[in-house]
């Protein structure tokens, strides 16, 4: 989940990046995971997807109801800047990202419902009827931050279609497995497929949202085409992308970054500046293509919309980020 810069492919400043120290840090436990391995996400400058849904979704209709005071990050920044591991941790994972099909793509919503459903991903989409665009703050647990306009629909209309029974407490997501198309996946040490879990509560809020699109386009597939989940007042890898699966279950699902390092990940994973990572600090942030730094907000800003869900959990703040 760190980023290292190699100025002569790309011209983003030096301070206007995440500091290498996370690049170094992230290195060392997978080095303790695996003798001698070199792991590392890279930057690169990457084209838009050329599958995706039609046209015809994009843009969609703005909800003005989410909207941020801060600029919005330019387009290139957001795209290129990306978190994939499935696509390995060189600078060229956008090459390797455009080698994933997006169409046709089959999604499974199972588990503890009524009505489980296996569809296209344009068939979940008509199901849906229509998308609209947030822009939403993002903030990744390395301290960078984004702020962007995602295309998608709320997941609460996923809760609506198949209708979860009252055992159902929590949605586990997992990302397609494919380590032909997608080599990082050939990496044994990780847990693969990539899996993330929130409860039923934190998906029914207004805020957790499914989406298929950026900028007014469809996704490009280093964004997580054609579908990734999008928790703005949470640490980035909750945000899973290109899932192939959504279960409703009744016990806590453990994600791919949980399982490998449960003191720096935890499930919860709000964002706080008043928690410290591990290694370093969350009180502030660097915007993508922004000069200095500013500070973070608990929730990452959406306190409003979330804390009523944490009420409990707030009495012992590391319980926010590691219950
Ligand atoms: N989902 C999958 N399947 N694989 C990943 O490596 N990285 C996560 C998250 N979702 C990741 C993932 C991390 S660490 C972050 S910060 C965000 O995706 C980055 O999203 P972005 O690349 O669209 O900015």
């Amino acid at each position: 989940m760190s980023f290292i810069i190699k100025k002569n492919i790309w011209d983003l400043k030096a301070s206007v990046i995440t500091d290498e120290k996370f690049f170094n840090s992230r290195r060392k436990i997978l080095k303790n995971l695996v003798k001698g391995s070199v792991l590392y996400a890279g930057l690169s400058s990457i084209p838009q997807s050329a599958f995706g849904q039609p046209s015809s979704y994009y843009p969609p209709k703005v909800n003005d109801f989410y909207k941020v005071s801060r600029s919005i990050t330019e387009e290139n920044f957001a795209t290129t800047y990306t978190n994939f591991y499935e696509f390995g941790s060189s600078k060229n994972i956008w090459r390797r990202a455009a080698q994933l099909k997006t169409k046709p793509w089959s999604l499974t919503i199972d588990g503890l419902v009524k009505k489980p459903l296996t569809l296209d991903i344009d068939d979940l989409l008509k199901k849906i009827g229509g998308l609209e665009e947030r822009i939403y703050r993002f903030r990744c647990v390395e301290a960078w931050s984004m702020t962007v306009p995602w295309a998608g629909f709320p997941l609460k209309k996923i809760i609506s279609l198949v209708e979860p029974s009252s055992d159902a407490k929590y949605i586990k997501f997992e990302t397609f497995f494919d380590p032909n198309v997608a080599p990082g996946q050939k990496q044994k040490w990780y847990p693969w497929p990539y899996q993330e879990g929130i409860t039923i509560k934190e998906a029914e809020n207004d805020l957790s949202f499914m989406a298929t699109g950026i900028y007014g386009k469809a996704l490009p597939n280093q964004n997580g085409a054609p579908l990734r989940l999008v928790l703005p007042w949470k640490y980035g890898f909750k945000s899973i992308k290109s899932i192939v699966k959504i279960s409703f279950v009744s016990e806590k699902p453990i994600g791919l970054w949980e399982s490998l390092a449960p003191a720096e990940y935890g499930f919860w994973a709000n964002v706080n500046p008043k928690i410290s990572h591990p290694r370093w600090s969350q009180a502030s942030e660097q915007q993508l293509g922004v000069e200095g730094r500013i500070p973070t907000k608990i929730y990452n800003g959406y306190a409003p919309q979330v804390s009523s869900l944490y009420s409990d959990l707030e009495k012992n703040l590391k319980d926010t980020l590691f219950k």
